[in-house]
């Protein structure tokens, strides 16, 4: 698939992924633009895990904006104490004030009005045009930058803003109508989640089948974690064989070579859930680099042992 194409084929992807796995997080549960504001703040050096009870206690504290806007500075660093930067903190409360002074307390609807509020650059402008108020903005964080560029493959520098900048354009060209809210998100909740910078579950991916990288087998998974496999799967053309784990990895070869799988052009893809780990598939089908690529696109089996529909497709068909 050609740049372009992806570029298209990410909303129908990831909005039916997105309704069903997002996660339930307390900013997400309306989509008032105080709120998300707020999260968006937080959420720019902070883990979701760590801000999650940061957001519930400030919310408590400072219920509206205008609450914000009136707090004692003092109650408001202490309340932001363990998250840092605080300078977010004080622009966050020199926001308030414009809004509350300049905008009747009500939050501008465009990104233009949205990026000249202190402390408010393009991605937060973004995510709270599109998630609050519907608009085409993309919001491209470190999360969103890493997916597209594997997606894509695109090895251009992420660190240039004129990369991210040109993510953006191409990601706004695509933007679902009525569903643009929903579309930044799922793009932040597959960085997250599932694109992951180390050990990306690509089995887990919505994408998966258009993503370039993971054709390239340049997803990989350490090779502890192959090891550490229970089993594995030798699939070649279309037939599927059952293997169990030998014991070291020569052995792993000559089942391959037993299988007609050469090794050079061999994809390893494997998955595991929690600690426990899965089946990996031998995937002797389609090219790569020399030597193991080792990608984790497949779950095989759950960790109560069941196999998912993946397994049952390939032993079925
Ligand atoms: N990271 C940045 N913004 C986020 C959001 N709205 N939900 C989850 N993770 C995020």
């Amino acid at each position: 698939m050609q740049r372009e194409e992806i570029y298209a084929a990410l909303p129908g992807a990831l909005l039916p992924w997105y309704a069903s796995h997002a996660r339930d997080l307390p900013w997400r549960r309306d989509r008032e633009p105080y709120h998300v504001w707020l999260s968006e703040i937080m959420l720019q050096q902070t883990r979701v895990e760590a801000a999650r009870g940061y957001y519930l206690r400030f919310l408590d504290a400072f219920p509206t904006l205008r609450d914000l806007a009136a707090a004692d500075e003092a109650r408001l660093l202490k309340l932001w104490e363990g998250l840092g930067y605080y300078s977010r903190a004080r622009n966050l409360q020199k926001a308030a004030r414009v809004l509350c002074d300049e905008y009747g307390g009500v939050f501008p609807d465009t990104r233009e009005a949205l990026e000249r509020l202190p402390g408010v650059g393009p991605y937060t402008a973004g995510a709270v045009a599109s998630i609050c108020f519907e608009r085409p903005c993309a919001a491209v964080d470190g999360n969103v930058l890493r997916v597209l560029s594997r997606l894509t493959a695109d090895g251009a520098p992420v660190d240039l803003p004129a990369t991210r900048a040109d993510i953006a354009a191409r990601l706004e060209a695509v933007y679902p109508a009525g569903a643009c809210g929903d579309f930044t998100q799922a793009l932040m909740e597959l960085g997250a989640v599932v694109c992951t910078p180390k050990s990306p579950k690509c089995g887990l991916c919505p994408a998966n089948d258009f993503c370039l990288a993971a054709a390239r087998g340049e997803t990989q998974c350490s090779m502890e974690e192959i090891c550490a496999a229970s089993a594995f799967l030798c699939r070649t053309g279309g037939s599927v064989n059952f293997v169990h784990k030998p014991e070291r990895l020569s052995e792993l070869f000559c089942c391959m070579t037993a299988h007609g799988i050469e090794p050079k052009r061999l994809r390893l893809v494997c998955h595991r859930e929690g600690a426990v780990p899965n089946l990996v598939l031998i995937d002797g089908r389609r090219g790569g680099k020399p030597g193991l690529k080792i990608e984790p696109t497949l779950i095989l089996r759950r960790p109560d042992g069941s196999e998912t529909d993946e397994v049952r497709r390939i032993y079925h068909r």
